[in-house]
């Protein structure tokens, strides 16, 4: 039997590159798509998997990046659209181009890899497509309205990527996680203690856990697990359905 391919989107990440981990330990063929190159030659090196360098804020690198896959393996039967960022500011201070450039990212690039590797599973009859929102996209925060906005618009991308999938083995589904111990969220404490007007240190407890039952961070492989989870044959009744892993944040 052919090996399963997938494409990781920022998958030199947190999420992304616990989930090329275990992908590769199940023995699945694995590109991973990133920003840095350097960085990115290095994990795929270590992981014996590909790298391939692109900026998915514009079309071409997402066509690209297809493209590139399709000639080494001929195939892709799992995409991961996980590439995201922050930026936090109030409406008023919200730079435009920041905002396009989020939409473009974690709205309009998962849309555009979803549309270029639907051929390929098609034929293939067999598809698993699991685009990673977040809490985000259930819940609003203050400061953040690019990101809300795209990983809503990200849920409703996957209730109907699953309605159109379904007649061609295709499940789509979202992943809807809070506070996953990685550089995204350390990155952001500084502007939360910012906009809050709190310490650093304090941010941890007064922010990111005061609202969740289980006071302690997500780690990335606990989000890699579910990953693998949708991605399995076992998973195959599942589709249109948005995951929280969120320590219990949108259960009150
Ligand atoms: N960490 C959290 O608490 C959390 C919670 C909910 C959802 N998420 C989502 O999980 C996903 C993975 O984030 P993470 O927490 O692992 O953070 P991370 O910063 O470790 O990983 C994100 C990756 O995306 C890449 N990326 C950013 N812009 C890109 C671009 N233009 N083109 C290609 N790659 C790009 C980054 O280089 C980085 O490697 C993101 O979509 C994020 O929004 C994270």
């Amino acid at each position: 039997m052919t090996k399963k391919v997938a494409i990781i989107t920022g998958g030199t990440g947190g999420i992304g590159l616990a989930t090329a981990q275990k992908f590769v330990e199940e023995g699945i063929e694995v590109v991973l798509a990133d920003l840095d190159e350097e960085i990115g030659h290095r994990e795929a090196d270590r992981l014996g998997v590909n790298f391939v360098q692109a900026d998915l804020a514009a079309r071409e690198p997402c066509r690209r990046l297809v493209d590139t896959t399709l000639e080494r393996f001929g195939k892709v039967d799992i995409l991961v659209n996980n590439a995201g960022f922050q930026h936090m500011a109030s409406i008023e201070d919200f730079p435009e181009d920041k905002w396009d450039e989020m939409l473009m990212v974690m709205l309009t690039a998962p849309f555009l890899l979803t549309k270029y590797v639907w051929p390929s599973m098609k034929k293939s009859g067999w598809g698993r497509i699991v685009n990673i929102a977040s809490i985000q996209g259930l819940v609003a925060s203050p400061f953040k309205s690019a990101y809300v906005t795209a990983k809503t618009g990200l849920l409703g991308l996957t209730r109907t990527t699953a309605l159109e999938g379904g007649a061609h083995g295709i499940s789509a589904n979202a992943l809807c996680p809070a506070y996953v111990d990685t550089p995204l969220i350390t990155g952001q404490m500084a502007d939360q203690a910012t906009l809050h007007g709190i310490p650093v240190e304090e941010v941890p407890e007064k922010i990111f856990l005061q609202s969740t039952a289980i006071k302690r961070m997500v780690r990335p492989e606990e989000v890699a697990d579910l990953i693998i989870y949708l991605c399995s044959e076992k998973a195959g009744a599942i589709t249109g359905a948005s995951w929280t892993i969120d320590l219990g944040f949108t259960a009150q």
